[in-house]
């Protein structure tokens, strides 16, 4: 869970390098350094902190180089300090190299290098591999690239490198397994990076490595060659779909609020999701005994939602299973079908569910944000939403855009099965209103959601409660306001109180509802029946309901009323105001907004 960034160009790469770890640093942020080759020998800087502070700190802007690689890093072997930052160098200083991802057997590694007297100076798995290159160096490797690949195949774990050194001036070294690196072909210069971002003001023609490749850049040219045959591989050049301007903040404070405000176009995007794709995904679906859908974190409330979504549009039950726990608990055979649902398309978890069913013989796809990622070349059928880069660690448009692909899958699957809702073009209507309802909400609600935000945020503990769909957007909402607010916020089904929270109300804790229009009407009874239940506790109450909704103006301390829409739309709006509401908290309490502590947008490790 860290960015990797290299460049080979001409004239001084060092500022190139700093800008392309800077727009990784969703990916780690905790530490961060570089590498360079300047006047024929290697040059190292690196320290804790952000790459605005570190690289400042250090003086990066010292350096003189046409070639480096540079790295930031979120901790997984090895407490956050400088000696822990990457990159890391050989014993005689001529190989540096930096590395996303975790060796699984490193400590073997490193017992054997220190056997042979390489003296190592910090607690991470990757320092073995500069230690590693050089030992086969010694030991007799015909040349660098050679002493590099045997490396490689004595590593085992999960990782990207890139490696620069002084046996090679003008090139940098890379490798891929089971994270990602992308090669970006400018001119004059050839970029490293974890993903586009690295490289998307320099230029928008990238080749993705796949997994036991390994390749070179140069200044003018690449090759990439098998780590399993060494032969050279031919590769697709691929357009990046995306621009620099994109992945910037147009003004708004944080990305977070950008990409909530993002979200009409997210929708828009994911409504007209390919059509090609979708069919693929139907007839997979159709096809099938048994369907899952998976995530993590917020990808696995997706799944929660889409569950109901297929329940109400497709009348078919599927499983949302959390990617994390999947290997222990699905049944998976070659009549299953697997979906899966991920932003970045590089989570860890999600990417080992998808590989355990694919070894089960099971038929896999997955509804992803990012084009050429791993989920995205892994799965059988990859339907990409189109939402664009999502910085923010929150991810807020990216998920709702999920929503709308799973409802659209599920309303392609009615119909192909002949099982449509008879209002389904009324409902099919509404969702093609929802981008402007949400520009509404946005416009009518964002100054109100503030205020409340303000007069709320001192309340420590939270319950987010809701019914059917509602839960699962109760669910994500209260995610978002722990991650970005570090507000303690619990997720409940409405219902399920009684059987025991119900113990917590008292003065100390707050509860949020998320309550249905009253049109849903056995849904908006049984949520009233639990609010009264905490009212009779004498609990406070904060309510996301509709307008025109008068039964729940006394039970209710704050309420943030909605416009009247069509029930299947309506959750939707709410988990825009939950997403705003958790905005707003943490703006309050002065939280680091688009990087909360200990967390990172692509998590990588198991
Ligand atoms: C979302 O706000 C979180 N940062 C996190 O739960 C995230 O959704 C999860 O790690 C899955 O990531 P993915 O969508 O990139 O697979």
């Amino acid at each position: 869970m860290c960015g990797i960034a290299g460049v080979v160009g001409q004239g001084n790469v060092v500022d190139t390098l700093v800008r392309s770890i800077r727009t990784l640093e969703y990916r780690g942020y905790d530490s961060c350094g570089i590498a360079v080759l300047q006047n024929g020998a290697l040059a190292v800087k690196k320290g804790v902190g952000t790459v605005e502070e570190v690289s400042q700190a250090e003086r990066f802007s010292d350096l003189d180089a046409a070639t480096g690689i540079a790295h930031t890093r979120w901790a997984t072997h090895g407490a956050v300090s400088a000696e822990n930052a990457h990159p890391f160098t050989s014993c005689d200083g001529r190989i540096a190299v930096v590395h996303n991802g975790i060796i699984a057997n490193w400590t073997e590694l490193r017992a054997r290098l220190e056997a042979h007297g390489h003296k190592f100076r910090s607690q991470t798995d990757t320092e073995v591999v500069p230690h590693l290159i050089e030992e086969q160096l010694k030991l007799g490797a015909a040349d660098f690239e050679t002493a590099f690949w045997q490396s490689l195949n004595l590593i085992d774990g999960a990782y990207s490198f890139a490696v620069v050194t002084s046996l090679e001036p003008g090139r940098v070294f890379v490798a891929k397994h089971k994270n990602p690196i992308i090669i970006g072909l400018g001119e004059s210069a050839n970029y490293i990076g974890s993903d586009f971002n690295a490289f998307i003001d320099k230029t928008k023609r990238a080749v993705v490595f796949d997994d036991d490749e390994y390749g070179v850049i140069t200044k003018d040219d690449f090759w990439v060659k098998s780590r399993l045959t060494r032969e050279v591989v031919c590769k697709d050049v691929t357009t990046v779909q995306w621009d620099a301007e994109m992945a910037k903040k147009g003004g708004y404070p944080h990305y977070m609020l950008k990409e909530i405000h993002e979200q009409p176009h997210a929708i828009r995007m994911a409504l007209g999701v390919d059509a090609r794709g979708m069919a693929q995904v139907v007839e997979m679906l159709r096809a099938a005994k048994r369907i899952y859908l998976v995530g993590t974190g917020t990808t696995y409330y997706v799944a929660l939602v889409g569950q109901y979504l297929f329940k109400d549009h497709a009348r078919r039950f599927v499983s949302a299973v959390a990617a994390d726990e999947f290997t222990l608990l699905a049944e998976v055979d070659a009549e299953t079908v697997v979906l899966a649902v991920s932003q970045s398309g590089e989570t860890y978890d999600t990417m080992q569910a998808i590989r355990c069913a694919k070894a089960a013989g099971a038929k896999t796809a997955a509804v992803v944000n990012v084009m050429g990622s791993s989920l995205a070349r892994e799965v059988n059928v990859a339907l990409l939403q189109m939402s664009g880069p999502e910085i923010s660690v929150i991810s807020t448009k990216a998920a709702l855009a999920q929503m709308v692909a799973l409802y659209r899958i599920a309303a392609d699957l009615a119909r192909a099965d002949g099982t449509a809702r008879g209002d389904a073009a009324d409902v099919a209507a509404a969702f093609a209103a929802l981008p402007d309802l949400v520009q509404q909400v946005l416009n009518e609600k964002s100054g109100f959601l503030n205020t409340l935000a303000k007069h709320t945020c001192g309340w420590k503990d939270w319950l987010f409660l809701g019914r059917g769909v509602y839960y699962p957007i109760a669910l994500e909402c209260a995610l978002k306001m722990k991650e970005v607010a570090y507000r303690h916020a619990e997720g409940m089904p409405a219902g399920f109180l009684k059987h025991g929270t119900l113990s917590l109300i008292d003065d100390d804790i707050c509860s949020l509802i998320f309550v249905p229009p009253k049109r849903d009407e056995a849904l908006h009874k049984m949520v009233l029946a639990n609010i009264e239940q905490i009212r009779a506790r004498e609990g406070h109450v904060v309510g996301f309901v509709y307008d025109a909704d008068e039964s729940l103006a006394s039970l209710l301390d704050e309420r943030v009323l909605l416009p009247d829409v069509h029930p299947s739309i309506a959750p939707f709006l709410e988990l825009l105001c939950g997403q705003m509401f958790a905005y707003f908290t943490a703006v309050a309490l002065k939280r680091p907004i688009d990087r909360p502590r200990s967390l990172a947008k692509s998590v990588t490790v198991p």
